[in-house]
């Protein structure tokens, strides 16, 4: 079995692309959503929580963990390979080396929350993929509990979001990376706003062709989907068809369940 998590539902994005290459694998996600959202909160907070959750999804039988939630992985996957060694443990970052290698003008963005934009493991990751190109790091507060709460057309967001782009924009940016697994739902609003002008990138493909490489015995299964949620289950559930996840919503086996908080 394949464990899943994130703070919410923005591990879903993620989800979704593992289901697609391992048709067969049984599917836990475990949705933290007593403490969404984790981007405002201390990297000392995110690594407790994480390695809560990481035991409770061993302890469920997970014979592979992905950290979908740049945030936690950012905060602490370092100290989750730490305390599982062994385990085949795959982290969800910012797509910074391909957006670098794709980028035409030397100019490129991370989208990603509070806590990803003042992580070292972004510098890391910029330091050591981004080489000649400039990168714009920018922290969209609130846009993950925006999806949390479904309110992904809102009217008043698009103007929002054209504030954060339009400067990257005009700089020449021509990759936007969506450093957060939430902000995928957010895509319906931003491609519009970016049109032709740069490409959004994000990495739940490349995150699902890890899972295969690293899956063994766990992709054998009867590709069922468990839901696990610390708040409200029922939102969980709800929000597939919103989110246009409905081949994840045939493919739940039971109610999404409520676990510890
Ligand atoms: N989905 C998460 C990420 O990829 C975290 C969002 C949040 O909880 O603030 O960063």
């Amino acid at each position: 079995m394949i464990g899943i998590f994130d703070s919410g539902l923005g591990g879903l994005s993620v989800l979704a692309a593992v289901a697609r290459a391992l048709p067969q694998a049984d599917l836990l996600y475990f949705a933290d959503t007593a403490h969404v959202p984790y981007g405002d909160k201390s990297e000392a907070f995110i690594r407790e929580r994480v390695l809560i959750i990481g035991k409770h999804l061993v302890a469920q039988g997970c014979g592979l963990i992905v950290v979908a939630c740049n945030t936690a992985t950012a905060a602490a996957v370092a100290a989750f390979r730490e305390l599982l060694p062994g385990l085949p443990v795959v982290g969800v970052e910012p797509g910074v080396k391909p957006a670098a290698a794709a980028s035409r003008s030397g100019r490129i963005a991370v989208l990603a929350t509070l806590s990803t934009t003042r992580s070292q493991r972004l510098a890391n990751l910029i330091r050591q993929h981004a080489g000649g190109v400039q990168v714009d790091v920018v922290a969209c507060d609130g846009w993950a509990t925006r999806v949390e709460n479904l309110r992904l057309d809102d009217p008043d967001f698009a103007g929002e979001a054209r504030q954060h782009l339009a400067p990257l924009l005009a700089a020449g940016v021509d990759q936007i990376v969506l450093g957060c697994t939430h902000y995928a739902f957010l895509r319906p609003v931003l491609e519009p706003l970016v049109g032709s002008r740069a490409t959004l990138v994000d990495v739940a493909e490349a995150v699902a062709r890890q899972c295969a490489r690293l899956a063994g015995a766990s992709t054998n299964g009867s590709g069922r989907l468990t839901l696990f949620a610390t708040a409200h289950p029922e939102r969980l559930q709800a929000a597939l068809p919103i989110l246009g996840l409905t081949c994840l919503h045939d493919r739940q086996t039971q109610a999404a369940r409520l676990v510890m908080a």
